[in-house]
């Protein structure tokens, strides 16, 4: 009887371990809030219909098409009523709970999501995720997913000005972000080194701003003086082009969020305007006193006269002049910025600001004393207030960098917090809203291994997978209240050294599908081992054959004791689906010519004083794209 019990008992708990099991393998990144498997599954042909009445239901539904066309190879029809056949249906509820949660339940004969429209978008994104390609048949497994984000503001921030990137990167990016479920794209369009947004009033912004005739090689500090490529570099959207992301994103939730850097970061504008700046300009030029601080510095290209767009990196000493012509320039070009993007959000960058201009500028001198302003910092805040007054007045709420707390915070304003965390802190326990970007966790520019040698050349940094994936974005040091003011998270990517889409794709995949998870689940719910054991490596076999450029990630190592043989084994597991690993344990290379990884192995032994062996390895996609050589000490537990 005994016998018997355990058995039933231990049936029972591997039907258990299965469900469990299979739950964990739905390869849904962001994974969802809930999910409970259901018997059976979901064949999806062409002749499935979609049922969807409502409008955007059915532009969501053609979405999913273009999805299903690209990857799949079908494309389903879709009807306003609901039809006897096996069908996928739409059912967009207003008084869903949440405007982005959704409900998606997959029976043998019928799909069926509910939500409002950006949750029904979201089941759709789950849905496709879910799709697996069986025996040349769509199979979707039975399941009930309950799902909501926890965080309102999820973003990725392109950065165009340092290099320019066409729409249809544009395009490609946005579409990978909302199959992730990003709804955010800041998208920083003006730098020192490049303007690259028409603006009708003020035509040589892209005339002249949009366009530098060389850029550094290297690493900033590889060449002192710099060595240039003598390659002219430049692009700028049309507000046509713009007004086309801006709808190509709205399709997909994404909001667009145009940032117009002030009062720093203005080398380009001030390349086309020199009038702009902080100095009164004579007969073509400008005054030389604080200019020779640049020139110290050996930066051979002299363009804090105004006269140049700059093609190297670091922070500039150009900065608008605090002058009523900025103002009204500002506006009108704030005017058209407002007229193209319909985002709540007008960033108006704030950052790394130096003020030895304004140290040295009689104008700027004058403005300080006239306000009765402390100081070169409390001009700046004053600057920004005049701009938020603008922005609110026109409906709009402005967001900027952490600086621009220095000199005391405009009213209305959200802080985007990158120096860390502290700012965010410091704005969220005064009651304004908050997004974490911190350079800590969320730098995409950042390398994304170890051993620098054996990356592409990044800014500096070390950002690795896992690093990102264990970032919470609500500091334990606030209280419930202050909490409410943390609207989400955001990774930037700057691209001084990012010059290409294969380089751009690298640098935000894997991190940014770490990133989703993080963006969108709770704390408490948030695993890393099963993020890398199954979702993740569907995900990234996936984006392959999505023709996109990510980084091939190091496997997972493992050294266990298998207690039968007492042999020390080792696993290596890719974290992209079906590729295939090569090895060696001797120390020597490791490449296409070393062993076939076929599962794990028993550890070579090395004798009681010799060296540890070190363990290479490479991983080969099946699409035939090697890895990094990757190492590890194999050390026993
Ligand atoms: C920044 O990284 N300067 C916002």
């Amino acid at each position: 009887m005994k016998k018997i019990l355990g058995l039933v008992a231990g049936i029972l708990f591997s039907v258990h371990g299965l469900l469990i099991a299979q739950q964990q393998e739905l390869a849904i990144i962001p994974a969802p809030k809930s999910v409970n498997m259901l018997s059976g599954t979901f064949q999806i042909d062409a002749a499935t219909p979609i049922i969807a009445a409502t409008e955007s239901a059915r532009k969501s539904a053609a979405l999913f098409n273009e999805f299903l066309a690209a990857e799949h190879g079908i494309s389903l029809k879709t009807s306003l009523i609901a039809l006897p056949a096996k069908s996928i249906v739409l059912e967009e509820a207003g008084d869903f709970s949440s405007e982005e949660g959704y409900t998606l339940r997959v029976e043998p004969d019928k799909i069926t999501i509910t939500g409002k429209k950006a949750g029904l978008f979201y089941g759709l994104q789950s849905l496709l995720q879910l799709i697996q390609h069986t025996n040349g048949m769509l199979q979707v497994p039975g399941v009930v997913i309950e799902d909501a984000p926890a965080f309102g503001y999820r973003g990725i921030m392109l950065d165009v000005s340092r290099h320019f990137f066409t729409g249809d990167q544009i395009k490609k990016v946005l579409n990978l972000m909302a199959y992730f479920k990003f709804n955010r794209m800041h998208w920083h369009l003006t730098d020192d080194q490049g303007w690259r947004l028409e603006i009708k009033k003020y035509p040589k912004l892209t005339q002249v701003g949009a366009w530098r005739d060389s850029t550094i090689i290297g690493q900033y500090y590889d060449f002192k003086p710099f060595i240039y490529d003598g390659k002219p570099h430049g692009g700028f959207y049309t507000q046509e082009e713009a007004r086309e992301i801006v709808r190509y994103a709205a399709d997909r939730q994404i909001t667009v969020i145009p940032e117009i850097e002030l009062p720093g970061h203005t080398s380009a504008v001030l390349a086309a305007y020199p009038e702009l700046g902080s100095f009164e300009v004579k007969d073509g030029s400008l005054p030389t006193g604080t200019i020779a601080a640049n020139n110290e510095k050996g930066e051979p290209y002299d363009n804090d006269l105004g006269d140049a767009v700059p093609g190297y990196w670091g922070v500039h000493y150009n900065i608008y002049g605090p002058t009523e012509k900025v103002y009204g320039f500002l506006q009108e070009v704030l005017t058209e910025v407002m007229d193209i993007f319909p985002s709540e959000y007008i960033h108006i960058g704030g950052d790394e600001v130096p003020k030895d201009h304004w140290i040295t500028s009689e104008i700027a001198q004058k403005v300080i004393k006239k306000e009765k302003l402390a100081d070169e910092h409390e001009l700046q805040s004053f600057f920004i207030r005049r701009i938020e007054q603008f922005l609110n007045k026109n409906g709009r709420k402005l967001i900027g960098w952490d600086e621009i707390l220095e000199g005391g915070l405009a009213p209305n304003a959200t802080v985007m917090s990158w120096r860390g965390e502290k700012g965010g802190i410091a704005a969220a326990k005064m009651g304004h809203d908050v997004i974490m970007t911190p350079n800590s966790h969320l730098y995409f520019d950042h390398y994304q291994a170890a051993d620098k040698t054996t990356e592409p050349l990044a800014i500096g940094g070390f950002l690795p997978l896992e690093k990102v994936y264990s970032y919470s974005p609500i500091p334990d040091t606030l209280t419930s209240e202050e909490r409410k003011y943390i609207l989400g998270v955001q990774a930037n990517l700057w691209t001084e050294y990012i010059p290409t889409n294969n380089k751009m794709e690298y640098f935000l995949f894997p991190r940014a599908l770490a990133l989703a998870e993080v963006a969108w689940m709770a704390r408490e719910d948030k695993d890393y081992q099963a993020f890398t054991k199954h979702r993740l490596p569907a995900r990234l076999r996936e984006l392959e054959k999505m023709d996109v450029f990510f980084r091939i990630p190091e496997a997972k190592v493992n050294i266990s004791k298998d207690e039968a043989s007492g042999r020390h084994m080792v696993s290596i597991d890719p974290l992209v689906a079906q590729a295939k690993v090569y090895f060696t344990v001797d120390g020597h290379k490791a490449d296409q010519t070393a062993t076939l990884y076929s599962g794990p192995f028993a550890t070579p032994i090395p004798g009681p004083n010799q060296q540890p062996l070190t363990l290479r390895y490479i991983i080969v996609t099946p699409e035939g794209r090697s890895s990094n050589q990757f190492e590890a000490e194999i050390k026993l537990p």
